[in-house]
């Protein structure tokens, strides 16, 4: 039986993580996220109701299982009260579920103030980050001089570090970016407030984690973002600030990478991104079109429109190999419904020469042209589906095309937003 399974977008993001990850908490005795922040958009649907989740764990929603912030999520004060707030008026005690790890840095206005002037200044380079200031309050963390929540409990302490991190943010904002600065008082006043409600929730997320072990407890870790995000090994520079792929999972909570037992990966039946950089499948014909349509791709966080594009093989096989995937969970399998071919991109052409592999130099990803290997489409619905051999036989071969190119099983298929929407093959926690 697996006791540590570990959730990971494969594609640029919104696979439909929360929605898996919602479905497995059923089975674990808590739910952990290691990385990124409030930039995160995780959709779930639950007897109709939509909850969306930007930095609480997708297990929040589940009786009985706690819901851990590690170390490796920046966290907007902010942003946290405002989700919990959300969820105590829909009755969910997030008091009770959720712990908060120390060593979490803050992001702060000024953080979300330099984003957004990085990314007006960067014109048409523009990276197109979802502006919740995410990769300043990284560069904070790893040049050493970030707030954290510990700093919370230490009022001096804070106020030190607040002003000189202020001092030089607000330095940068008005005289190396013309804006306005982002005033002391208001900002501590804000952390001193909204810190109190925060406070009593930190707890130790790594002896937690510890103690879950020792317990034989079963515990998901829910990923933020997708692979090709992922900051040394996505499409850098047109990447997040945070480790999205698997060793994440060990550095953002304390977990030795030893005990980790399966490594689902969250894979589109197509692929999407949001924001700018390359896209090699991305389709600007009607069939985009379409697919954004009928699969409502707008961002969970933003509301940007997403670009979307036909599944990229490519991609996934690195996604597979980085992440040491175990199985796949492939989700949104019903927008492809009524298509009369669906295609799946099996190598690049790069000047005239065909590649397996990405190139090795980023900056030539965008100039990559697809190769396809068309299928026939199925014209049955597939929504909301429960059982594997209830699906339309193409509608099987498309899949058992994507297993056999990836070398990976299908263990999980989505056909629905709805958390019954599912077609389980097999239990990544081992219980089916
Ligand atoms: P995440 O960031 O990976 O958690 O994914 P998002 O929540 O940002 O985006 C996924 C979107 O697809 C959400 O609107 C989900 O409700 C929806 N969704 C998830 N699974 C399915 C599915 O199998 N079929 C359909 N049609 N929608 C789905
Ligand atoms: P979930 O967890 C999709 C993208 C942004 C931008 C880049 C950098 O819902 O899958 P950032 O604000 O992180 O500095 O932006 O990363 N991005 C996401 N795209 N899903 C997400 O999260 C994303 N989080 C960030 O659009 O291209
Ligand atoms: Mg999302």
């Amino acid at each position: 039986m697996s006791r540590n399974v570990i959730v990971i977008g494969t594609q640029w993001g919104d696979e439909g993580k929360g929605a898996i990850v919602d479905l497995l908490a059923e089975q674990a005795h808590a739910v952990v996220r290691f990385q990124g922040g409030h930039n995160a958009g995780h959709t779930l649907v639950i007897g109709g109701e939509k909850t969306v989740l930007h930095l609480i764990p997708s297990g929040i929603l589940r009786d009985g299982v706690s819901c851990l912030i590690g170390n490796g999520v920046v966290v907007s004060l902010e942003a946290l009260v405002q989700e919990m707030d959300e969820l105590l008026n829909k009755g969910v005690p997030v008091g009770e579920r959720l712990r908060i790890s120390p060593a979490c840095p803050l992001v702060l206005s000024s953080h979300e103030a330099l984003d957004n002037a990085r990314e007006r200044a960067r014109g048409n380079e523009a990276i197109g980050t979802t502006g919740r200031g995410i990769g300043p309050a990284y560069e904070d963390k790893i040049a050493r001089r970030a707030l954290r929540i510990s700093d919370l409990f230490f009022p001096d302490l804070l106020e030190g570090r607040l002003r000189s991190l202020l001092d030089l943010h607000n330095f940068l904002l008005q005289q190396y970016y013309g804006m306005d600065s982002i005033p002391f008082d208001e900002e501590l006043q804000k952390i001193v407030m909204l810190s109190e409600r925060v406070k009593p929730m930190v707890a130790d997320v790594t002896q937690i984690l510890d103690e879950m072990q020792a317990g034989e407890r079963s515990v998901l870790f829910e990923g933020a973002q997708g692979t090709m995000l992922d900051i040394d090994l996505g499409t850098y520079p047109f990447v997040t600030s945070s480790n999205t792929t698997v060793g994440g999972a060990a550095t953002g909570t304390g977990m030795g990478s030893g005990q980790v037992d399966y490594v689902l990966g969250i894979v589109k039946a197509y692929t999407t991104r949001v924001g700018a950089g390359p896209f090699p499948t991305e389709l600007f014909d009607d069939m985009g079109q379409r697919l954004a349509e009928v699969g409502a791709e707008f961002g969970a966080t933003t509301g940007r429109p997403r670009r979307c594009g036909w599944f990229d093989a490519i991609s996934l096989r690195r996604a597979v190999f980085i992440n040491s995937l175990t199985g796949l969970a492939v989700t949104k399998l019903d927008v492809l419904d009524g298509l009369e071919e669906v295609k799946i991109c099996t190598g690049y052409c790069l000047d005239g020469v065909p590649l397996e592999v990405p190139p090795l130099l980023m900056e030539r990803y965008g100039d990559c042209e697809p190769m396809y290997e068309s299928m026939p489409g199925w014209q049955a619905s597939t929504s909301g589906i429960t059982t594997y051999r209830e699906l339309p036989k193409e509608a099987q071969s498309y899949l058992e095309r994507i297993e056999e190119i990836l070398q990976t099983p299908i263990d999980i298929i989505s056909t629905g937003p709805e958390r019954e929407a599912v077609i389980i093959r097999r239990q990544p926690f081992g219980l089916v």
